[in-house]
């Protein structure tokens, strides 16, 4: 297999898939609050980028539901990490936030979408990835739309499956 660029060993914890250990947890003030399983996938092929896809999925019914994929890149010699995300709902957005630790937050720069998407919608994304001690991934993901201030949409934790 390929070498890691160097330029991405701070975010060498991320690499390989990653499978909810146990449902994640939707909510939001106008919706039902929901159950779902998520997979994600962080791979690289040399490149100082992380190629990613995270595909989520009912937690009974196991039917494919949100999907996201996208790169990330670190400002070389800082902590300045930039996701490019598009997402299967015709949402397309960069965030960009800073690495501590093993910690990433990241905030919405800029959010667009294709024409006929559904509404609300989103105004502002901002999540937070943190490898815990105990091995475990946990991400939280907060959104603002024309309706809601920005306010928690999901949470979920995961186990290295490979
Ligand atoms: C609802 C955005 C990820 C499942 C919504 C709504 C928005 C949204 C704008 C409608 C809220 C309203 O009506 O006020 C996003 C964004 C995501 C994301 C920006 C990622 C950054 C996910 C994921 C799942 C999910 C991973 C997992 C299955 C749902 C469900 C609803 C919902 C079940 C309620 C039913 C519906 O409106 O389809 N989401 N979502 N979302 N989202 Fe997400």
């Amino acid at each position: 297999s390929v070498e890691l660029n160097p330029v991405l060993l701070p975010l060498d914890w991320l690499l390989g898939t990653w499978e909810s250990d146990e449902p994640g947890e939707g909510c939001f003030p106008s919706i039902k609050p929901f159950h779902y399983t998520e997979t994600l996938h962080f791979s690289h092929v040399g490149q100082p980028v992380i190629n990613f896809m995270f595909n989520a999925f009912h937690a009974e019914s196991k039917k494919p539901m949100h999907r996201e994929c996208g790169f990330i890149r670190m400002q070389p010699g800082t902590n300045k990490v930039a996701f490019i995300i598009a997402q299967n709902s015709g949402l397309v957005e960069i965030e960009e936030g800073e690495l501590t630790a093993q910690q990433l937050s990241l905030q919405s720069q800029a959010v667009a979408r294709i024409s006929f998407a559904r509404e609300p919608h989103v105004q502002q994304i901002s999540r937070v990835f943190q490898l815990r001690p105990d091995g475990k991934l946990e991400q939280t993901v907060s959104m603002a739309t024309d309706n809601q201030e920005l306010m928690q949409h999901l949470h979920i934790t995961y186990r290295r499956s490979s």
